[in-house]
């Protein structure tokens, strides 16, 4: 059990299934991208961890770009996407896999998306550490998810809970009393 500001955080997956699942995941996107050379786009903060575990397993050129939105404050979406630090590289023309730590209702990819085909790419799929399917409010294909869970709100391997709590190399589910 782990405590963070008000709430109460118990065990939920442990990091020897999340890194099963990163590499289950990766031989997917390895055989998808063989010869490619795409820009992977991971969205900062969360998904820095799933990001750095994820390359470590893919045997394809690429290159690595972070992108910093933000949606949520606390435990609730604001419904609002900002896009805080953009992309520093030209991704016109080129194969684009997005890295994200978490789809939630889905507004934040829903509302990055558009940005990233005005620009002009050549092809953009989703990686996922985690989706909530049951929150999910908006259409999106989601190519690639390690893991699906229920509705609850997480922390740890990236995830926060009021910025703390990224550092667990767990995931923990909240504690409802
Ligand atoms: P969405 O726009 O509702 O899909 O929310 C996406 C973002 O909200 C994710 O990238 C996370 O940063 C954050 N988020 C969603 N669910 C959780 C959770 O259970 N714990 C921590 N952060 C979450
Ligand atoms: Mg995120």
């Amino acid at each position: 059990m782990i405590k963070i500001k008000d709430k109460q955080f118990e065990p939920f997956i442990h990091h020897g299934q999340i890194a099963e699942k990163v590499a289950t995941l990766a031989e997917k996107i390895n055989a998808d991208y063989k010869g490619k050379n795409p820009i992977l786009i991971a969205i900062l903060n969360g998904a820095f961890m799933f990001a750095a575990d994820l390359v470590r397993h893919l045997t394809f050129d690429h290159e690595i770009q972070f992108v910093k939105l933000s949606s949520y404050q606390g435990m609730d979406t604001t419904g609002k996407v900002k896009e805080l630090i953009g992309l520093t590289s030209d991704i016109k023309g080129r194969d684009v896999i997005i890295v994200e730590d978490i789809i939630d209702t889905g507004t934040t990819m829903y509302n990055f998306l558009p940005q990233l085909k005005e620009k002009g790419v050549k092809s953009v799929e989703i990686a996922t550490l985690l989706m909530k399917p049951g929150k999910l409010k908006v259409p999106l294909d989601i190519k690639y998810c390690a893991m699906e869970i229920p509705n609850e709100f997480i922390v740890g391997y990236g995830l926060d809970y009021d910025d703390i709590g990224r550092n667990y190399k767990s995931i923990y589910v909240v504690k409802e009393n």
